[in-house]
């Protein structure tokens, strides 16, 4: 069953629990949240206190927690006391991915890891055993509304022949044209921001994006 997680950085600020509703109501699995520190990547968005008020508003809504920091290891406890499911780190920082990633389990959250574009997804094998899900960016991270790069798609192929049988998520430039190519190659976690969040008709697009299962 293909997951479809919309991300929240594309909704508008003002009229965020609108905006999650909207999402709820035309089926989404759950919510995406990004978290940029300015230093991992050049912009700012949420902390934990977006975490905790969606969880106020919305106690049974799926979060996904996606860390684009630097140093994420001294925030687990918070964004898993704050109310997050599922919790991902990226593969390129300087901590202890093993130790974060048992620390973000041990929470009873969900762990995952991320790699950029550019970092080649073989150096997360050993890791894989740790993981519940591995987000494969398909832009640079940073900002929604950039292009989808479709020569991402052997990363996920190479996933599910490593036999993970884990989450694999795609992030960036996702539409339901770049996610038949994603499905296709093996991942079954769809984020996306703009395409779905901003469309016109998001009911369309969460129905011509769950129709890619069902082929072959
Ligand atoms: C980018 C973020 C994405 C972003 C996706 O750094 O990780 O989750 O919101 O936005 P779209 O779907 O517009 O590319
Ligand atoms: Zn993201």
């Amino acid at each position: 069953m293909i997951k479809i997680l919309p991300s929240i950085l594309a909704a508008d600020m003002l009229r965020m629990g609108e905006e999650i509703t909207r999402m709820a109501e035309v089926g989404a699995d759950g919510l995406h949240v990004d978290v940029m520190d300015a230093h991992f990547v050049p912009n700012l968005s949420f902390g934990p206190a977006m975490v905790k008020a969606i969880r106020k508003g919305f106690p049974n809504i799926y979060q996904d927690v996606h860390l684009m920091m630097d140093n994420p290891a001294a925030y687990i406890a918070t964004f898993a006391e704050a109310g997050a499911d599922a919790i991902t780190i990226h593969a390129e920082i300087p901590e202890n991915i093993e130790e974060i990633l048992r620390d973000i389990r041990s929470r009873g959250c969900k762990a995952g890891l991320s790699v950029k574009p550019k970092t080649d997804v073989r150096t997360i094998e050993g890791y894989l055993p740790l993981c519940d899900q591995v987000l494969v960016m398909t832009v640079e991270p940073g900002f929604g509304g950039q292009k989808f790069m479709a020569d991402m798609m052997p990363k996920l192929r190479w996933l599910r022949q490593t036999g993970f049988a884990g989450g694999v998520q795609v992030d960036g430039g996702v539409n339901a044209g770049t996610a038949r190519d994603c499905v296709a190659a093996g991942a079954d976690e769809l984020v996306m921001g703009t395409a779905l969040v901003r469309a016109a008709d998001p009911a369309a697009v969460i129905r011509a994006c769950r129709a890619l299962e069902d082929r072959p």
